[in-house]
């Protein structure tokens, strides 16, 4: 039966329309496509007595590792379309990394409510766990270009995560690829950069700084070039504005204590505004104009 629209109006509700699918013992519904039963019976309060910001910590931790999960999945996407020369394609790809980084930095309001009495009251429960052993963290910072070995064996318990993160060494980065795709396309990028060990950290290169000069120094001569590296640019800003976040966030709630995972905390993390990914793309700054 449909009901007139205007008596529904002054009634304040919506009437369900006839073609509403309601009846899902055959069919597929959202929560089985989702598989919602699963997700949302995977947070396990652990404090006890149960302590209500435990929830708040478990869903922050847990919708950053999704949204890192879609992240690697795009990275490595785009990391694909550069070797395979598709640079628009490519770009569309940063364009959603640019978005989830956002997200992901935004996120860090909620959290920010938690205040250091709450989190204490947790924090016994969270034991030696921590951040650090993140793995999909680990994935991205590899697919950029921070490679560190030693991050690996943080994963010697869990043999699935390790080979992932031990494959991503022994790829080449994001960057890597944007190197060798300049190259190809003829730009004089150094012998040194192109035959470099990718498992080792991404160490700045002069002469690859003078190719970028040139890049800058007349942008429409080299636009896909150009709006790549300001893509790039875009998102190592991202990274630090994430890590920053982060920072700020354990600073007013714990201070400077140690962390969970053992390290000094504030200084340990503080020191990671240092790494950088794309170093000849900050260095060129200082030649422009
Ligand atoms: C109140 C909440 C939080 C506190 C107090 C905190 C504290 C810390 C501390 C002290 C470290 C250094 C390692 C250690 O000793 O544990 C760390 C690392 C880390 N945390 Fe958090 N954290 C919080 C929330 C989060 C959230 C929500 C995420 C999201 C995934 C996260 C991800 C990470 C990552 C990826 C690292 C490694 C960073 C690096 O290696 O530079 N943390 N955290």
């Amino acid at each position: 039966m449909t009901a007139d629209p205007d008596t529904a109006r002054s009634a304040n509700r919506r009437d369900l329309e006839q073609g509403i699918e309601r009846d899902f013992s055959r069919r597929m519904s959202y929560g089985d496509y989702l598989q919602l039963d699963r997700l949302l019976s995977a947070q396990h309060p652990l404090s006890d007595p149960p302590q209500h910001d435990e929830l708040l910590f478990i869903v922050q931790h847990q919708t950053s590792e999704l949204w890192l999960k879609l992240l690697i999945h795009e990275l490595r996407s785009a990391r694909a379309l550069l070797a395979a020369d598709e640079l628009p394609q490519a770009l569309k790809r940063l364009a959603r990394v640019k978005h989830i980084q956002h997200t992901l930095t935004d996120q860090w309001s909620v959290l920010a409510t938690l205040t250091p009495s709450e989190y204490a009251q947790i924090r016994p429960f969270l034991a030696t766990s921590s951040g650090f052993q993140s793995a999909q963290y680990r994935e991205v910072e590899f697919l950029l270009g921070n490679k560190n070995a030693d991050m690996v064996e943080v994963f010697a318990h869990d043999p699935g995560a390790r080979a992932e993160l031990q494959q991503l060494l022994a790829e080449p980065s994001l960057y890597d690829e944007f190197a060798r795709y300049l190259h190809r396309r003829g730009y004089a990028v150094p012998a040194a950069v192109l035959d470099r060990d990718v498992t080792q950290p991404y160490r700045q290169d002069d002469d690859l700084v003078s190719v970028f000069a040139e890049v800058y120094a007349t942008p429409h001569e080299h636009w896909g070039v150009y709006e790549t590296c300001e893509e790039l640019v875009d998102v190592e800003d991202n990274f630090q504005q994430w890590r920053f976040r982060h920072l700020q966030v354990v600073q007013r709630t714990i201070g400077q204590r140690t962390g969970t995972g053992g390290s000094s905390g504030v200084h340990f993390l503080r020191r990671a505004l240092d790494l950088t990914f794309f170093p000849e793309l900050y260095a060129v700054r200082a030649q422009v104009g």
